[in-house]
């Protein structure tokens, strides 16, 4: 949007203010803050963006968020509306009305889950503002009501992950006609990262035979849920050889309950562990052996948002998809990447 037209949103969002202040009504609020920023941005002529982040139950989650604080702050010439979701679809939905009613330049949000958002991104399009989507994809029948996405590919993830072990089973010389039971520990079930991974490491494992997918349940991407999953899985099968969690919280509190049930895995026992995301501990556990590999998910994802806002706001063309950089850590290469880890 160009400056012209910002100084007439700014007067326009000064007299909504002005006049919700008269009328004693505030805004639906979801954590978002009712007035101070219409006040702030009418001042300095900054960009309002209102972002809904889906929670804060991982390390990758709280990595995620800063990134996107860091890159959307007042040096760069934003006012950002940060709010926290709480893994609640109804918050998220609630904060992008909220946005809507506050007249925000962008909206951009990490959805929780990939269905159920039509009704109120068409709300944004009709309201004339332009959403963008970070970290996670949803499913729409009309692609044109979001601008654009930036994010992972949860599906690539988990065909790495399936890639990986076929692989090291490879390399360890079990036959084809070895049985190899697997367990999954899901993340939020209806979230495409869950989706997603689950989906590529699954096309991977129907490729052989022998590798048997006992369970794949959900420890909802955290270490609580995941410890309470891992116990109960313990107890249900006597051989896991391979453990998929498809992130590093609920990969640490799984080794918790393995190291409180003196159960070997890692390197060098009969019991392999992939986790995802790729966070510093995790990596320092990959380098020690206690994780065989670790899917890397990148969080940060903020000034790749910044880029596609620059853009809008220079009128230029924007790509609807825009993958981050990820790879996958093995002992063999994951040295070099701890020191500048910084979550
Ligand atoms: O959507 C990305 C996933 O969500 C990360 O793997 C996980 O840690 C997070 O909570």
């Amino acid at each position: 949007m160009k400056r012209y037209g910002r100084k007439i949103q700014s007067i326009i969002i000064l007299l909504i203010y002005i006049s919700m202040m008269l009328s004693g009504c505030g805004l639906n609020t979801v954590g978002v803050s009712d007035n101070e920023p219409f006040a702030e941005a009418q001042e300095k002529d900054m960009i309002l963006v209102g972002f809904s982040q889906l929670g804060s139950e991982s390390v990758w989650r709280s990595a995620n968020s800063l990134s996107i604080q860091n890159a959307l702050d007042e040096e760069h010439g934003y006012f950002l509306q940060f709010n926290n979701a709480r893994q609640k679809q109804e918050n998220q939905i609630k904060a992008i009305r909220s946005f809507i009613s506050q007249r925000v330049s962008y909206i951009a949000f990490s959805p929780v889950t990939q269905d159920g958002w039509e009704i109120v991104l068409k709300e944004a399009q009709d309201a004339g503002i332009p959403v963008i989507l970070v970290d996670r994809t949803i499913s729409l029948s009309n692609e044109e009501l979001y601008t654009a996405w930036v994010g992972s590919d949860s599906r690539e993830e988990g065909e790495r992950a399936g890639y990986w072990l076929e692989e090291y089973l490879k390399e360890k010389n079990v036959s084809d006609t070895q049985d190899i039971n697997i367990v999954v520990m899901q993340g939020t079930i209806g979230s495409s990262a869950q989706l997603g991974r689950t989906m590529g490491f699954d096309s991977v494992a129907d490729r052989h035979k022998n590798w048997h997918i006992l369970e794949q349940t959900s420890g909802e991407f955290t270490n609580a849920k995941a410890k309470e999953v891992m116990l109960d899985m313990l107890e249900k099968y006597d051989k896991i050889d391979v453990i998929v969690s498809q992130n590093d919280d609920m990969t640490f509190g799984i080794m918790d309950i393995l190291d409180e049930a003196r159960y070997p895995y890692g390197e060098g026992t009969d019991t392999c562990l992939i986790s995802f995301d790729g966070c510093k501990t995790a990596l320092e556990l990959v380098r020690d052996g206690k994780i065989n590999a670790d899917v890397e998910c990148n969080p940060n994802q903020g000034e790749y948002l910044r880029n596609i806002i620059e853009k809008l706001e220079r009128g230029e063309a924007v790509e609807k998809r825009n993958y981050v950089e990820e790879t996958i850590f093995t002992k063999e290469n994951v040295e070099r990447y701890i020191e500048d880890r910084t979550y």
